[in-house]
């Protein structure tokens, strides 16, 4: 049994999303403050991408809750059935965290141009306050890196039913293609 095809759909959408928004987010705060791309569009294409991620992060959360899920492979170990439920509990948790970590930082800065979600400015989220945002940018920053930590994890996982368990039908990767 696969995962119904609007989940299969999303997670690789996200997938996509997520890495490409850890490599620009790492890539664009090391750019120098001269580089006129850093931003004009690298920032605010960078928030306007989380602001996608948010959103799908609900829409799938939702279709998660109406939709027949495939159930663990039998061959799993209790552990590995644990394991995966955590982590997977916690990708949601940091998917959503990550993006309003973002926007508050944005919010909060008084330097900021605002969020922009495809031409229309948003409502900022809390007032301005520099002190703050320093705290968001923090904990923005550590928890993007936490997520990446956890995708690392995962795909290990992935890969370790994919090469050990497979001949045993524990091969989940299918599931999800
Ligand atoms: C899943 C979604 C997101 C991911 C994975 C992500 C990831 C990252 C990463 C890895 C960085 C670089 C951190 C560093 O090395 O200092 C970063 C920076 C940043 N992110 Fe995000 N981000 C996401 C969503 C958002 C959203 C929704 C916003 C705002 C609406 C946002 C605003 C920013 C800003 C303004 C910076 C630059 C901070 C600075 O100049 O120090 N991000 N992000
Ligand atoms: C940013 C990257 C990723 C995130 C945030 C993510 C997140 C998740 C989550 C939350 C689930 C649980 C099912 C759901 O509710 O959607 C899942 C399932 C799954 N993911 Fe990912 N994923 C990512 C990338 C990948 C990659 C690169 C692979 C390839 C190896 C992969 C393979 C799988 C598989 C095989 C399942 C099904 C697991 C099962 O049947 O128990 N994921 N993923």
């Amino acid at each position: 049994m696969k995962y119904p095809l609007a989940m299969r759909i999303i997670h690789w959408t996200m997938a996509l999303l997520i890495f490409g928004q850890l490599a620009a987010g790492a890539w664009m705060v090391r750019m120098d403050d001269a580089v006129p791309a850093k931003f004009e569009h690298f920032y605010p294409w960078h928030k306007c991408a989380g602001m996608v991620v948010l959103i799908l992060v609900l829409v799938r959360y939702v279709v998660r809750r109406g939709s027949r899920l495939p159930p663990a492979p039998s061959v799993f170990a209790r552990w590995e059935r644990l394991l995966s439920t955590a982590a997977h509990g916690a990708l949601y948790l940091l998917m959503l965290f990550v993006p309003l970590m973002g926007y508050s930082m944005s919010s909060s800065f008084t330097q900021s141009d605002g969020v922009y979600f495809f031409g229309i400015l948003l409502p900022e989220l809390l007032p301005k306050n520099d002190q703050h945002f320093e705290v968001f940018q923090l904990v923005h920053r550590w928890s993007a890196y936490s997520l990446l930590a956890l995708v690392v994890l995962h795909v290990l996982g992935a890969l370790k039913h994919r090469l050990f368990d497979r001949a045993r039908g524990g091969d989940v990767l299918p599931r999800m293609m």
